[in-house]
């Protein structure tokens, strides 16, 4: 059967300053390149939903201007069905501002524009997907009222849900926690979120506990190059990751979560297998430029496990 997913998420044109290595402060240093790219953590996420497969609805803002009219075509183009998608007429499409350096690691400056202006009003319009999907997504570029309402909506029809809480800025309520089945942030967000910095198996162990204790069902911590650490009920484990020259890391963890949720069991009985492709997927994506033209599509992610069995 195939997974129906439906996120609230973030839309950005990501501008990517290529560089050596960041500046000191007062230093000034040139880029050595320059590129454009559709992005926003939840565009991403749906992207790499469709790409896996999954019927994908997006709910989200974007401006009255050319680069809103963009996205939305692109996204169109995926499959991906952007009824939900609002435009705001006050603000522009959101853009990142974003540095890549040599080693592929990334900082992000973001301009939220039209993406805080998603409202539970805008997700209670998309009522009727939300009630038939096997997974609602939802991440912290756009305000944590918009992404409480759907998880009660999803949590009232029997859904599932995944929180991304990406970028860990915005206080996440007891509520949306306990309406979160399972929560993505990466080693750095989970940090910031918990307070207890991840050095070591545990203050892992204490991150995952933090999240449990507030009624999350499983924790995946996302690593980077060191894999992904997976906290359920029963057990924990750490995942390692298939070792690939990272280009870009723009929008890895954004690979993994629309993957994820492409390939998990609404039962998540095959979480284990699950984790495992959308890690594979990341792996993909981090190879080249750019969030959404590097990710990757089911045939691509099961070929490069084919290659490497
Ligand atoms: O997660 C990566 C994304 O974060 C980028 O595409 C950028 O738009 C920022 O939102
Ligand atoms: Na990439």
């Amino acid at each position: 059967m195939t997974n129906h997913v439906v996120i609230i998420g973030s839309i950005n044109i990501d501008n990517t300053l290529h560089v050596a290595r960041l500046p000191q402060p007062g230093e000034t240093i040139a880029m050595t390149g320059f590129s454009q790219a559709p992005g926003g953590k939840g565009a991403n996420q749906a992207v790499a939903s469709a790409r896996s497969g999954a019927a994908t609805t997006f709910v989200g803002r974007v401006g009255d201007d050319n680069n809103g009219w963009l996205m939305i075509e692109k996204l169109k183009k995926e499959g991906i069905d952007v009824r939900h998608v609002v435009t705001s007429h006050t603000l522009p499409t959101g853009q990142a501002y974003i540095l890549l350096q040599e080693s592929g690691q990334n900082s992000i400056i973001i301009d939220h524009g039209a993406n805080y202006q998603v409202m539970p009003e805008d997700v209670a319009a998309a009522a009727e997907p939300i009630k038939a999907a096997s997974f609602v997504i939802t991440e912290c570029e756009t305000p944590i009222p918009a992404a409480a309402a759907a998880f009660q909506q999803a949590k009232q029809a029997g859904v599932r849900t995944i929180l991304n809480p990406a970028p860990a800025n915005q206080r996440l309520t007891p509520e949306l926690l306990t309406h979160t089945d399972i929560i993505v942030p990466n080693e750095t967000e989970s940090g910031a979120l918990t307070g207890v910095p991840i050095t070591d198996a545990a203050s892992l162990q204490a991150n995952a506990a933090y999240f449990r204790d507030r009624g999350v069902g499983i924790v995946i911590i996302t690593l980077g190059e060191k894999g992904a650490y997976v906290a359920t009920p029963d057990r924990a484990q750490l995942m390692p990751a298939f070792s690939v020259q990272a280009v870009d890391t723009t929008g890895a963890g954004d690979a993994f979560i629309g993957a994820l949720a492409s390939e998990l069991q609404p039962n998540l009985s095959n979480l284990t297998s699950a984790v495992q492709y959308a890690q594979r997927a990341s792996s993909l994506a981090v190879q080249g430029l750019g969030a959404i033209p590097s990710l990757p599509h089911r045939q691509a992610v099961l070929a490069a496990a084919q290659e490497n069995e």
